[in-house]
């Protein structure tokens, strides 16, 4: 297959170029200008006008497989992910059962490459049912194929318990990654304390409760020279924390969600308690979204994640208090952090890289980059074309997007994974019709 013409960003090579792409049968990547087919049966894309991208990486999904196939499973999940243009992710550990031991990790990924379309890395559980009482089997997970520990949800909250957590991480070399919440001042919260949410009438999570956690964990990983990776930071004072954090040389890094940096607490007043806005971390003020934008242009912010959250209609049509905390983010992503990008002042190439080698750089993994011997995975994306997002054309069964209804700039083409098509816009440019090969 030849892809001509297109604006080839590969950050890992430093390339934002126009260039023709040439996918070799071996899955070998080749560029060049003026590429012609050497075969009659080769299929010629013009993307004259299109962006070519490496396949995202997305360090923070949650597929909910097994335990909670009424949300999202591994193949509705990959489908999502396929036509959000994310090529590898990783899923999260809250299941049911919580992936805390190797059955589990195998079972996922036999799921996975049965049913999914994408590559599916799990994370492991820190701590055995997300209890922070005892570790998870992390030696035999890792042996059975996860890439970083997490309990997100929740923190690892007891401090002792997350020194040796980090003791372990570090011998296996293991991201931890972070869900920063204390529990004793967050409880019972639903929105972010501050005059909106005061002004809701709800109960509300002080930023203090994030950024509480965040300090005790970079100098956990300061005292023991271990890696931490904090999830879905949400406010200025966690931000700060972390800038000291690398300043001080600790080896911290951090990601921001597409919605924390669109949305504000002042969209779910004005949405009149619409629970698709209800997320943990909450929305916070606009401050707090002009802080993490400052900071994904400064490099603080390492990574852009989505932190898919599908959920059955039941657990959001209920009262605000009741609602589960999350929004369904892989097929809106791209789009959205893009639009963040250009509000903070980055170029394409640096929000690329904040989708792409960044995230696999935390998680030790060669991936994410397209050019001098990258995979044949690669999304081609029209970086100006309008659409309305509409949740029941979503491929994830979790229809939960405060982006419903909303127009938003730049859509998936096409997605390729080793060299297969796995999504195609049904009004592509090519006339090329989507053909899924495994079950979903
Ligand atoms: O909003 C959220 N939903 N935040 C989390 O940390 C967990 C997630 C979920 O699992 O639904």
């Amino acid at each position: 297959m030849i892809l001509k013409g297109g604006r080839v960003i590969d950050p890992a090579s430093g390339t934002d170029a126009v260039l023709d792409i040439l996918l070799e049968k071996d899955q070998a990547v080749k560029s060049g200008a003026n590429l012609s087919p050497q075969f009659p049966d080769e299929t010629v894309l013009d993307c004259r006008g299109l962006w070519i991208l490496p396949g995202l990486v997305d360090i923070h999904t949650h597929l909910r497989e097994p335990g909670y196939e009424y949300k999202e499973t591994i193949a509705t999940g990959t489908r999502a992910a396929a036509a959000g243009g994310i090529t590898t992710l990783a899923c999260m550990a809250n299941t049911l059962p919580v992936n805390d031991t190797p059955a589990v990790t195998r079972y996922i990924l036999e799921k996975a490459e049965q049913e999914g379309i994408v590559e599916v890395l799990p994370i492991g559980a820190a701590t055995h049912g997300l209890a922070s009482e005892r570790l998870s089997d992390i030696g035999l997970m890792k042996e059975a194929g996860i890439v970083a520990l997490s309990d997100d949800g929740v923190s690892v909250g007891d401090a002792g318990i997350l020194r040796i957590v980090m003791e372990y991480a570090r011998r296996f070399n293991l991201p931890l990654i972070e869900h920063c919440e204390d529990p004793a001042t967050a409880k019972g919260g639903v929105v972010d304390e501050g005059e909106t949410g005061t002004r809701m009438g709800l109960r509300g999570i002080p930023c203090v409760s994030e950024s509480v956690i965040v300090a005790r964990d970079i100098l956990m990983a300061r005292w023991l020279g271990a890696p931490i990776h904090i999830a879905h930071v949400s406010c200025r004072a966690s931000l700060d924390l972390i800038r000291w954090g690398k300043d001080q040389g600790v080896a911290v890094t951090c990601e921001a969600t597409p919605h924390h940096l669109a949305l504000t607490v002042g969209d779910l007043f004005q949405s009149d308690y619409d629970t698709r806005f209800k997320v943990n971390p909450p929305l916070r003020e606009e401050a707090d979204r002009q802080a993490l934008l400052a900071a994904l242009k400064e490099g603080v912010i390492d990574c852009i994640a989505t932190d898919h959250a599908p959920h059955d209609i039941q657990s959001k049509m209920v009262e605000f208090d009741d609602a589960a905390n999350g929004i369904s983010g892989l097929e809106t992503a791209l789009p959205l952090a893009l639009s963040a990008g250009r509000e903070a002042g980055l170029t394409p190439l640096e929000t690329v890289s904040r989708l792409t080698v960044h995230p696999a750089r935390v998680l030790n993994i060669d991936r994410g980059r397209l050019l001098n011997g990258g995979l044949s995975r690669l999304v081609v994306f029209n970086p100006d074309e309008p659409w309305e997002v509409d949740p029941a054309h979503f491929f994830s069964r979790g229809k939960n997007t405060p982006f419903a209804g909303k127009t938003l700039r730049g859509r998936v083409k096409m997605t390729l994974f080793d060299g297969r098509r796995v999504f195609v816009d049904a009004a592509n440019p090519w006339g090329l019709k989507p053909v899924p090969d495994k079950k979903a």
